[in-house]
């Protein structure tokens, strides 16, 4: 734990001044950067008049702001409006032939990761479902899922619903070994922990800004390795993925040569202002910082909870867990609804609780809610 990293930069996220904040796998704190980038947009509409130009340089920003993030180069990145809207363009583009028309799902993915794989059934593909254990999905269990009919393994960085984390750069080399491409949703995982496409080894990767990038909604991400890009032709399209976006051109389908080719149409400007602001802010701070800082906080978190007689559903292995951390309830909502009357603002999903801090919250604040939690000990489940 950094005690001074907080000390730092607590003061730029107003919200502390009146509750503890312990939710950012729902939604990043608001900072003065993010709340003046919002400014900025209305300032240049209000100045400018309509400054397309303008606004498609922020977004090439915005696009170099995230590949710069994940190590990725700028051509490898679409912005796109959220994930779903990345990953149904992409899975509306990639080839399935040579008998491989399976996607591999893990049991532990987004809906939307999901949903999205499943539609694809409507076009004749396959989707199998790699099963949990506990918490985590083993590496034996996607060995015994993976095949020759193998196309696309979809693996999320960080579980939304639990916060394991599951041995990704393994889970690559074997689907690789077995000839699939590797979808990685680390919408849990930037801003929280250093995330490299390179080290991963990973073909796409999807991301949104809303939560640990401290950025807003309507505004994701979308890599896709440089080899690749060519060779998808995403029919989930539209003006903004086009070869040349002025061209006009109704009588052909001629997608960018580079990841913008997963875009589709407008794109989500003031989101765009909100998440350049949020991601700088982020490598401003510090997330190698950041994700020590909070596994020292999770530490604490979790031997307070362990003393209360509660249940960590949360891997405790600090390798295979992140920012957030689950805690089984009786009654999830009822729980979050406790806290947030003294001033805590958690979430729930599938009877647990979830806390998960970021580079603004103390030590403090994991004392006032291992405090909170006593006094509702009773909806803990033990
Ligand atoms: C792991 C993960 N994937 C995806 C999403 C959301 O994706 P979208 O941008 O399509 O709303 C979330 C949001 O909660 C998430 O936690």
């Amino acid at each position: 734990m950094d005690a001074d990293l907080p000390g730092r930069i607590r003061d730029r996220f107003p919200i502390f001044e009146r509750l503890v904040y312990v939710n950012s796998c729902s939604q990043g704190a608001l900072s003065d950067a993010v709340r003046q980038s919002y400014h900025d947009y209305l300032r240049d509409w209000d100045e400018r008049g309509a400054p397309w130009d303008y606004w498609v340089e922020k977004t090439e920003q915005a696009r170099t702001s995230f590949a710069g993030l994940v190590n990725a180069e700028p051509g490898e990145v679409a912005v796109t409006a959220s994930v779903s809207a990345g990953v149904s363009a992409l899975l509306s583009g990639l080839r399935f032939d040579g008998g491989r028309d399976t996607i591999v799902v893990s049991d532990l993915e987004f809906p939307t990761v999901g949903q999205i794989a499943h539609a694809q059934e409507l076009l004749g593909r396959r989707v199998v479902h790699v099963p949990a254990t506990g918490a985590s999905v083993p590496l034996e269990h996607f060995e015994r899922a993976l095949d020759e009919r193998t196309a696309l393994v979809c693996i999320t960085a960080i579980c939304y619903r639990n916060g394991s984390r599951p041995e990704l750069e393994e889970v690559t080399r074997l689907a690789h070994e077995r000839g699939a491409l590797v979808l990685v949703d680390a919408y849990q995982a930037v801003g929280a922990v250093p995330v490299d496409v390179r080290a991963i080894g990973c073909d796409f990767l999807a991301a949104g800004a809303l939560k640990y990038l401290l950025g807003s909604a309507g505004i994701a991400f979308l890599y896709c390795r440089r080899e690749l890009v060519g060779e998808i032709l995403p029919t989930a399209t539209g003006w903004f993925a086009d070869r040349d976006i002025f061209e006009m051109d109704i009588h052909d389908y001629s997608p960018a040569s580079t990841a913008r080719r997963f875009e589709a149409g407008t794109p989500p400007v003031p989101s765009i202002y909100a998440a350049v602001a949020g991601i700088e802010l982020m490598k401003e701070i510090g997330i190698a910082e950041t994700a020590h800082h909070v596994r020292g906080l999770n530490d604490l978190l979790i031997a307070g909870i362990d003393e209360l007689g509660g249940r960590v559903v949360t891997p405790r292995d600090p390798a295979r867990r992140g920012p957030l951390i689950a805690v089984a309830a009786t009654d999830e909502h009822a729980l979050v609804e406790a806290l947030a009357r003294e001033g805590i603002v958690t979430s729930s999903r599938d009877g647990n609780l979830r806390l998960s801090a970021h580079c603004y919250n103390t030590r403090q604040d994991v004392e006032v809610v291992l405090e909170a939690l006593a006094r509702h000990r009773r909806l803990l489940a033990g």
